[in-house]
């Protein structure tokens, strides 16, 4: 069923009996791909009652992003989302989830939302908080359902659960990709038939990191020495333009030096093809 206004949602849920069911929720943006699939099947797996929202959120866009032009498609994303699972499909409009005169923001302070993609794309992350504050107290949800795609944002989802106390469960999910490697996302449609080709080198610098963490060199768990291999791979495609290529702790997106014996570490990173931008990232771990 397709939900458009919260009051419809209510509807649906009082119908659907949702006291004894387990509710499993999938934010999304729309323009479903093989990865937002496969949140909705991890929480078809899990949970009696899925509902997946399709919103793009105009306050997690930047004056000069592409919030106007982003892939809208909701029939399509209704027939994906239905045929995988979902119940009800939440779509509401701008005014529905920011009526005039909203104005309150919730914003995870520190690293998690300040470095990476916090510091490329400035009040980014306090529009996921809040929308996603939103959406969690209307769906009221006992599971949420987040990609590893997005590693900063399901980090910081998490916080933001755990300092709130919000009665959540949030679950991360695998990092979905094309056949070559290329991480899937609803932002590839932008590319040209070049800059797709070239677009493999975010995952392939990755995981050449990853193998040289395995190569028993000296300096094979030096942080600069990871991000330098990642930068030098991604930069021989003539068409890339590195954001950022960072190894960062993998909680707390806090500096790291090295990445020592046991530990695990997150490579993440953002490269610009034209006005598209990507990114990928990739959990290392020493032995
Ligand atoms: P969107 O980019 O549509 O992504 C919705 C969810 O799908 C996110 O949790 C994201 O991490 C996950 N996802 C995207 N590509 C994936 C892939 N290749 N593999 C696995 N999971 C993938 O992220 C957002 O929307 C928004 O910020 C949102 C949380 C909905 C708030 O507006």
């Amino acid at each position: 069923m397709l939900l458009k206004t919260v009051s419809e949602l209510n509807d649906f849920l009082n119908m659907s009996g949702r006291s004894g069911k387990t509710l499993g929720f999938v934010p999304t943006m729309g323009s479903l791909h093989e990865g937002h699939l496969s949140l909705i099947r991890a929480a078809k797996a899990s949970c009696s009652l899925v509902i997946v929202s399709v919103f793009v959120n105009p306050t997690q866009f930047g004056p000069n992003e592409d919030f106007t032009q982003y892939p809208r498609d909701l029939d399509r994303d209704c027939h994906l989302a239905f045929s995988t699972g979902a119940d009800a499909v939440f779509s509401p409009e701008v005014d529905e989830i920011y009526p005039p005169g909203a104005g309150t923001t919730v914003d995870v302070s520190g690293a998690l939302s300040e470095t990476l993609c916090g510091a490329s794309r400035p009040g980014h992350f306090k529009g996921v908080a809040t929308v996603v504050t939103i959406l969690f107290n209307i769906v009221r949800p006992d599971a949420a359902y987040f990609g590893q795609k997005d590693a900063q944002q399901a980090l910081l989802i998490k916080k933001m659960v755990r300092d709130l106390h919000m009665p959540v469960s949030v679950v991360i999910c695998p990092i979905v990709r094309e056949e070559d490697g290329l991480a899937m996302s609803s932002r590839n449609v932008y590319l040209s038939p070049a800059e797709r080709r070239e677009a493999v080198c975010l995952n392939a610098g990755l995981q050449k990191a990853a193998d040289y963490l395995r190569s028993g060199q000296p300096d094979a768990h030096q942080k600069d020495k990871l991000v330098s291999i990642i930068k030098n791979h991604i930069k021989a495609q003539p068409l890339a333009n590195i954001d950022y290529v960072e190894i960062r702790d993998s909680e707390t997106l806090t500096d790291i030096r090295e990445i020592a014996p046991g530990k695990t570490a997150l490579a993440a990173v953002a490269v610009r093809f034209g006005k598209t931008r990507l990114i990928d990232n990739r959990l290392l771990t020493a032995d």
